[in-house]
């Protein structure tokens, strides 16, 4: 194979089967364990684990190596009470008239409504934004399968948030351009997630919902 970039020998630890086995079920377990949380405490976590979590994130797959993401990590609580008032005011807006019936049907057994306290109590919110093109000093460039990138760096976040011990919520209180105007983000950037981090409340509870069994999930050739 002829390399025109410089390459470097890839670090590659090979585990025993057993090894494997015992590490990938310890990590199902783990990522079996999460759950969207919704009642927060107010208990504080340090900054440098925001930041590992994060870090970790950014080590993601992405399209060309673009990494097309970026991570505002809040812990000010005046720009999280700005932010608890824009969410609610458009979460509002969806819960009387733009989600269709169906939609909150769905949502009934979730028992979630406009009214967002979280958004205020959890002591990070961590906004995902995904970069739709590259802003360079010589103008703009092309990102590749933003959304497939920013997906998975999201999914390797809400893991490391669950690895350090935390709860997490995916939450979309859309349209979401308001995260931008709030943190003052750059034109290329867009809102992708909005995500609380932090402690339960004591006594949280969580919806009673089963996940597909694997033979629903797999198919195997
Ligand atoms: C893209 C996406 C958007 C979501 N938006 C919201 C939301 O705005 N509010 C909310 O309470 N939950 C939201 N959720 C959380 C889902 O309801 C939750 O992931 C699902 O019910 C499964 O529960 P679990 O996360 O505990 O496994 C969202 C999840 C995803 C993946």
């Amino acid at each position: 194979m002829q390399h025109s970039e410089s390459f470097i020998p890839l670090e590659h630890k090979e585990l025993s089967k057993e090894q494997s086995e015992a590490a990938t079920s310890d990590f199902y377990k783990l990522c079996d364990s999460r759950r969207s949380v919704r009642t927060f405490s107010e208990k504080e976590v340090p900054q440098h684990i925001i930041e590992t979590i994060i870090k970790t994130a950014g080590t993601a797959p992405s399209g060309a190596h673009k990494q097309p993401w970026h991570f505002c990590a809040v812990q000010s609580a005046e720009i999280k009470s700005k932010i608890r008032k824009a969410a609610e005011k458009e979460e509002y807006e969806n819960y009387h008239g733009r989600m269709s019936d169906a939609w909150l049907e769905d949502l009934k057994k979730f028992g979630t409504n406009h009214i967002k306290p979280f958004l205020e109590i959890a002591p990070w919110l961590i906004i995902v934004f995904k970069e739709m093109y590259e802003q360079t000093e010589e103008g703009k460039s092309t990102n590749y399968y933003v959304n497939e990138s920013v997906g998975i760096a999201t999914g390797m976040l809400l893991n490391a948030i669950t690895c350090a011990g935390l709860v997490s919520l995916t939450h979309t209180p859309s349209p979401m351009n308001f995260l931008a105007d709030v943190l003052n983000r750059p034109k290329n950037e867009r809102a992708y997630l909005l995500i609380p981090v932090g402690y339960p409340e004591k006594n949280t509870v969580v919806p009673d919902i089963k996940r597909k069994d694997l033979s629903e999930i797999m198919t195997l050739y």
